[in-house]
């Protein structure tokens, strides 16, 4: 293969149709950014909606925002903003508490369904909290029993006493992503629901949760959506699906009639009903800023720019004299991987760490991980090769 240059790189830049949104971000100097898979990068238009809600609506307006400036409907309409980038409609999102608080609040409104099915499928190995959440609702409901099992088991163990499949859309660790469709309805086809979590790969690849008719799903804003340090999370409920599916988390919010102030709750109407408590504004309002980008793009030219830079990265890695102390371990065909790339290394940590030093920012995990992250919206094609050229360094 021929040797890719640094002068090759800004070439591709210049040609990038993506790269002006770059100027959308306030980023660093002298840092590689490749952990916005875990924490996306600060968007100016976050941080002025956060600024206009300080100082005018809250600031001078005070509680008349809640209905003024439509406080009050930001959980539904910040919903109805990420729908399109998850193939979904009008009315099924609501954005809302965390990713690990709206997939308790899915399941256990599941659970409520159970009739004989007395089994939750999910992936040992996955990120944890979703086997811990799981396992703390079977507390609640012991008749219940969560089959967590190695990724190659899990189609088999769906069987007619499975009432719920619990999985994750792109693995926090290798990235290896399932197909939506083929495994919805390997659910469906048992007669089970399925909720997917989809924290890794909203705004990073294209999802289409109508096209596979799947039934529930969570996921992260504050990853490749850009939301900032712990923003909102978001469920989705497919239409048909919503009048049925009775809310266990009751909160005054969720209720059809909230400032009637009754004794007895009634659910709301439509994707409402799955809201608890009271929404934390300025993080909505942060999110809300940081959606205006994908108003810009299609998903599909991000994930088109993300597997050219991920290749990018791997062609250099390989070329590299000192290649065969990382081991590739998320898979090497773009179709089966969203958007990071971890590599195994004896030394993971402190090599990560001295990266980190130099200003290329990945991540490190436990205990033998690297992991990078590639977000197309702000990441450019001289950036992975000054990544590499670090990485070489630190590795000889
Ligand atoms: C698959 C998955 N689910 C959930 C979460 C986090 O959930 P929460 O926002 O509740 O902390 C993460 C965080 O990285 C994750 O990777």
């Amino acid at each position: 293969m021929a040797v890719v240059t640094r002068d090759d790189c800004v070439a591709r830049d210049r040609a990038d149709p993506l790269a002006p949104l770059r100027e959308r971000f306030r980023l660093p100097t002298n840092t590689v950014y490749l952990d916005g898979n875990s924490l996306g990068a600060l968007t100016f238009s976050a941080e002025r909606r956060v600024q206009e809600i300080m100082s005018k609506q809250w600031g001078h307006d005070l509680i008349r925002s809640w209905s003024d400036s439509g406080w009050l409907d930001y959980p539904a309409r910040l919903g109805d903003r990420i729908a399109p980038l998850l193939g979904a409609a009008r009315g099924e999102v609501l954005v809302c508490d965390s990713t690990s608080v709206d997939l308790f609040k899915l399941a256990a409104a599941v659970t409520l369904q159970r009739g004989h099915r007395r089994k939750i499928v999910t992936e040992l190995g996955n990120f944890p909290t979703d086997l811990y959440i799981l396992r703390g609702l079977a507390r609640l409901a012991p008749d219940l029993e969560v089959v967590a099992v190695p990724r190659e088991r899990v189609a088999t163990a769906i069987d007619q006493d499975t009432l719920l499949i619990v999985l994750t859309h792109v693995h926090y660790r290798t990235a290896e992503m399932y197909d939506l469709r083929e495994m919805t309805e390997r659910a469906h086809s048992a007669g089970a629901r399925i909720i997917w979590d989809f924290s890794h790969s909203t705004g990073a690849v294209p999802i289409d949760l109508s096209g596979a008719n799947v039934d529930f799903a969570v996921g992260c804003t504050y990853k490749y959506l850009n939301g900032g340090p712990g923003a909102p999370g978001f469920l989705y409920v497919r239409r048909d699906l919503q009048a049925a599916l009775e809310p266990v988390l009751s909160g005054w919010l969720g209720d059809a009639r909230p400032f009637e102030f009754l004794d007895d709750y009634q659910p709301a109407a439509g994707i409402d009903r799955h809201r608890c408590g009271t929404p934390p504004i300025l993080a909505y309002a942060a999110l809300d800023g940081a959606l205006d980008v994908f108003d810009e793009v299609d998903l599909a030219q991000i994930r088109r720019k993300s597997i050219e830079l991920m290749q990018l990265f791997i062609d250099l890695i390989e070329a590299l004299p000192n290649a065969g102390s990382l081991q590739l371990v998320s898979p090497r065909e773009p179709d089966r991987r969203g958007s990071h790339l971890s590599f195994t290394h004896a030394s993971a940590g402190s090599v990560m760490q001295r990266l980190i030093e130099r200003g290329v920012i990945g991540d490190f995990r436990a205990p033998d991980l690297l992991r990078f992250g590639f977000t197309p919206l702000y990441l450019r094609f001289v950036d992975v090769w000054d990544a590499v050229q670090v990485l070489s360094e630190e590795l000889a």
